[in-house]
């Protein structure tokens, strides 16, 4: 098991990465989660190419960023015709260790927008972004894939093989069609598939919620490394306890308690304007109340809360209340 891999000219050790996700990829959980160790790489919620550029990184949520926050990729949703151009350029000067292309997300407003898996309905014009992408950067490019709108492995695998001819450094493979919804099994079969069809490194994600998880996921997929979204948002121990458990890293993980992390957190949320920190908060909760056998009662409290502190109140209370699952 390779502890470390290699995207362009940048090593991540251990090959463990935090998923791009919308409201919870922020500086607080990215922070969170290098604290408790084990991610040796970090990505932010995607990003508008056209909006980027406009944002103020001193106080936009999406833009903040501690210097401890590296190596992090910045993602960005193109739609077709869209000049990368400009973000780009704001991306080194936000001193970005990589930018990544996503053309996976199915969610409808993307959709819309002709951006995320909708811009795969035309592989050249996925093609032209690539490459227009790789004449304006030097950075480690990656792109984020699902396996297609349906099951065909010729067209899966010549999509991946244009996106290495066109210069990207690293596949993250979402082990999902298009359409298919979180509660179906993820392919890690298909993610395999992948790996062996290109030469560039390929992260699996999907579907990872334990150390097993992780372990099987690696068997059937021999993929380079894995990314974690939703389970290291319920458990940000989680790339830890596999870097431990799997690539052998010692010293990871304090033992701190699921209160002492959730006020951490919370504590980390401070990093953001008021107005910000509250629908980060219930975001976070909502996964992070499934390590309680009662924990939608601690979701609901936070859910019904109207700020910050009434929330930690709340949650406070539940905790001294509640065992641990
Ligand atoms: C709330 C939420 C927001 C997401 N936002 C993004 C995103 O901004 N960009 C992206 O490529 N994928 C996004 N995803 C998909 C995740 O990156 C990941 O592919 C998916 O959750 C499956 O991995 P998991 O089972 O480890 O969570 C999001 C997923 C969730 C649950």
């Amino acid at each position: 098991m390779n502890k470390s891999l290699s995207i362009g000219e940048l090593t991540v050790s251990p090959p463990l990465a935090l998923a791009p996700m919308v409201g919870l990829s922020h500086s607080a959980l990215r922070t969170l989660v290098l604290e408790l160790g084990g991610v040796g790489l970090l990505f932010t919620e995607m990003l508008s190419v056209t909006r980027l550029p406009e944002e103020n990184a001193a106080v936009s949520p999406f833009l903040l960023r501690y210097p401890e926050e590296q190596p992090l990729f910045y993602q960005l949703f193109v739609s077709p015709g869209q000049d990368v151009g400009p973000a780009v350029d704001r991306l080194h000067q936000l001193g970005a260790q990589g930018i990544d292309l996503n053309l996976g997300c199915p969610a409808p407003t993307l959709r819309k927008q002709g951006a995320g898996c909708a811009l795969t309905n035309d592989h050249d014009q996925v093609r032209h972004i690539v490459a227009q992408l790789r004449a304006a950067t030097k950075l480690p490019l990656s792109a984020k894939i699902r396996l297609g709108a349906s099951l065909n492995e010729d067209e899966l695998l010549d999509f991946c093989r244009m996106l290495e001819g066109e210069g990207v450094d690293l596949l993250s493979v979402h082990g999902r069609l298009h359409q298919e919804k979180f509660c179906r099994r993820p392919r890690w079969d298909w993610i395999g598939k992948v790996k062996s069809a290109v030469n560039i490194p390929v992260l699996a994600n999907g579907g990872i919620f334990s150390v097993e998880d992780a372990r099987r996921c690696l068997d059937l997929s021999g993929a380079d490394g894995l990314m974690l979204g939703r389970g290291a948002v319920g458990r940000p121990w989680l790339l830890a306890d596999i870097a431990r458990e799997i690539y052998g890293l010692p010293g990871l993980a304090p033992s701190l308690s699921l209160a002492d992390i959730y006020s951490r957190f919370v504590h980390l949320l401070e990093r953001f304007r008021p107005e910000r920190r509250l629908g980060r908060l219930k975001q976070f909760t909502h996964y992070y109340g499934r390590n309680f056998t009662f924990g939608h009662h601690l979701a609901i409290a936070v859910q019904t809360s109207s700020s910050v502190e009434q929330a930690f109140d709340r949650a406070q209370q539940f905790f001294a209340g509640t065992k641990e699952v």
